[in-house]
């Protein structure tokens, strides 16, 4: 059955998992989430709101941020997650947010880096991650990292593990590796608890790389060429691994990848896109295989498979895009594998 509203996605995105709430009957504390009114932050919040009342147990979850677009924060405060202004570069907002057992840190700045935003980038992915770090020292901390950490790749590698020696491209993926050695290093110095999660591409189907592909085959835009592989996660599972990751937190930092177990070619799946929405595909300059791909085989074993398969995905997506589904304007840029972003 098609996905017929936002509303609906926004009920699916934010769906706990059995699990979950079995986790939230013994977890400890509070959650704090930080950068919450992001393309993820929003439906993790709520998913984590509802996970608490589905286990029937008392726990406040706060989410920060600085509020700047409209909606996030309504759907928030809609579904009794308590939300807290904060700019977390300012030290004096950021001491003042409760410090809670349990924080999960999304803050993050890609876009806008390349060509004079590389200050801002590397405070707002380093600096910021320090100051949150310090102030939630006596916390179980899951923070967002990127499979940007990694080299891209050629597909028959199956993608980077987590004992891969991290090798970033260009000013963004290496601030995002400063993000994870900034909570190594407190994660040392304090023993925080903390898992970083190097996440390839969550999927909502209002944004994503299926997105991107689908609405351009449905425009008749071509697809341009760069990355030629990809790889990607319904984004209700990369919001319920996230929370799940709270129990699995350890120290020193560990580092997990998440992603979907399927590797994606950028062609053929334009192509599906095509005969699923009956519209031509055309192509623009070179594919190349060097790719950002990540092996999450560590975090299946840890929390099982995704809910919801690659084919799924692509299928639901075509759905959304030919059934006048809105898009939030907000590209991925996947197929950018030369670091500039
Ligand atoms: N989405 C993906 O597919 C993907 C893939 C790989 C990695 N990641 C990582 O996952 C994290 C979350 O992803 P996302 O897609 O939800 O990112 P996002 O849409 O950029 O959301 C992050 C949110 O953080 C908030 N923020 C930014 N600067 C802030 C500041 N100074 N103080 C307080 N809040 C601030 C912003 O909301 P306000 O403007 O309201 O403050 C922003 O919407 C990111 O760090 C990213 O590196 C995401």
């Amino acid at each position: 059955m098609p996905v017929e509203s936002e509303s609906e996605l926004d009920g699916m995105l934010s769906e706990p998992s059995e699990r979950l709430v079995g986790l939230m009957r013994r977890l400890k504390g509070d959650i704090s989430i930080l950068g919450a009114n992001g393309k993820i932050g929003v439906s993790l919040s709520i998913m984590a709101k509802r996970a608490i009342e589905k286990a029937g147990v008392s726990k406040e979850v706060i989410a920060a941020s600085r509020f700047s677009e409209e909606g996030g924060r309504r759907k928030l405060e809609e579904a009794g997650v308590r939300t807290i202004p904060c700019d977390l570069l300012n030290v004096e907002e950021l001491a003042a947010l409760p410090r809670t057992e349990n924080l999960v840190f999304l803050a993050g700045r890609k876009f806008g880096t390349s060509g004079g935003g590389e200050p801002l980038t590397w405070a707002m992915n380093v600096l910021a991650p320090a100051n949150a770090a310090e102030h939630f020292k006596g916390s179980r901390i899951v923070a967002f990292s990127t499979g940007c950490v990694y080299p891209p790749l050629p597909a028959s590698s199956g993608g980077c593990k987590e004992s891969d020696a991290p090798a970033p491209v260009g000013e963004y993926a290496q601030s995002c590796l400063g993000r994870e050695r900034v909570f190594q290093y407190f994660s040392m110095r304090h023993g925080t608890p903390t898992t970083l999660l190097r996440l390839n591409y969550a999927s909502d189907l209002r944004y994503g790389v299926l997105y991107d592909i689908a609405s351009k085959v449905w425009n008749g835009e071509p697809i341009q060429g760069g990355a030629a592989y990809f790889n990607i996660l319904w984004q209700g599972d990369a919001n319920n691994y996230a929370l799940l990751a709270l129990d699995a937190c350890e120290t020193p930092a560990r580092a997990l990848n998440i992603t979907g177990p399927e590797t994606l070619s950028v062609k053929e799946t334009a192509v599906k896109f095509a005969s699923l929405m009956g519209r031509q595909v055309r192509f623009e300059g070179e594919f190349e295989d060097k790719s950002y791909l990540n092996d999450a085989r560590e975090a299946f074993s840890l929390f099982g498979l995704p809910s919801l398969k690659a084919e799924t995905l692509v299928k639901m997506q075509a759905e959304w895009i030919s059934g006048g589904g809105k898009g939030l304007g907000k590209p991925t840029h996947f197929e950018v594998n030369c670091g500039k972003y």
